[in-house]
């Protein structure tokens, strides 16, 4: 019998067989829109470097692969299992060298400073053990004029499910701009969507100064 902190277990960091077979696509299909939603909102051109961090069952790196067609798509996972199925799922992309997988906590992102020109992570702000440190990784690697957007669901939708009892903390929007704000990023812009939707979609976007 699955239980309610096994699925709470597996949102914070898919595992095994259920975490590829199930989970990946339960997360793809309950997320494809403020994945879609997120990736918009951050723009990337086409020749631009972008990494969605936790990318679980992949949609979010599906949309950053359709927008940047001359450049290179990261992901960054902690969940081994997250990360064989996207090897697997995106094989064609990782030969050609438009995509590269890493094994990598958002405390600890492999990439130099100021590379990046787009970053956006979607539902994994409430596993991130500090918002701040997360936040602070995220500047240091964002190019001058690059962008992140952070896309959640409000904690108003979420506290409602059971789920959400075990290991999430939530964010207003409003934190998590002066989050960035504090971590150096301008320009900070929020959207809420699906306002009226069981789970809406709150979008934050911070840019790095140039
Ligand atoms: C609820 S899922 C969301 C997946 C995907 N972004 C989506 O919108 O469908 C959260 C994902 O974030 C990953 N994750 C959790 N904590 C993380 C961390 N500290 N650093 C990187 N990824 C993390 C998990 O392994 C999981 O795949």
């Amino acid at each position: 019998m699955i239980g309610i902190k096994f699925i709470a277990r597996q949102l914070r960091e898919p595992s095994g067989l259920f975490g590829r077979k199930v989970m990946a696509r339960m997360l793809n299909k309950s997320n494809a829109r403020i994945n879609k939603l997120a990736v918009d909102f951050l723009a990337p051109q086409a020749e631009d470097q972008v990494l969605d961090i936790g990318f679980g069952g992949g949609t979010g790196l599906q949309d950053l692969l359709r927008c940047v067609n001359k450049g290179i798509v990261h992901g960054a996972e902690i969940s081994v299992a997250m990360l064989r199925r996207a090897r697997a799922q995106f094989a064609a992309e990782l030969n050609s060298g438009r995509l590269k997988l890493h094994e990598a906590h958002v405390e600890a992102l492999p990439f130099g400073p100021g590379v990046l020109n787009g970053i956006c992570s979607v539902n994994t702000i409430y596993f991130w053990p500090s918002a701040q440190n997360g936040m602070r990784e995220i500047s240091r690697i964002l190019a001058p004029g690059g962008a992140v957007v952070i896309g959640m669901r409000s904690a108003d939708a979420m506290r409602d499910n059971p789920v959400t009892q075990y290991g999430f903390s939530f964010y207003t929007a409003e934190e998590v701009g002066d989050l960035m704000h504090q971590c150096g990023l301008i320009d900070i812009d929020i959207l809420h969507l699906d306002k009226d939707a069981r789970f809406d979609s709150l979008l934050v976007r911070g840019v790095q100064a140039s």
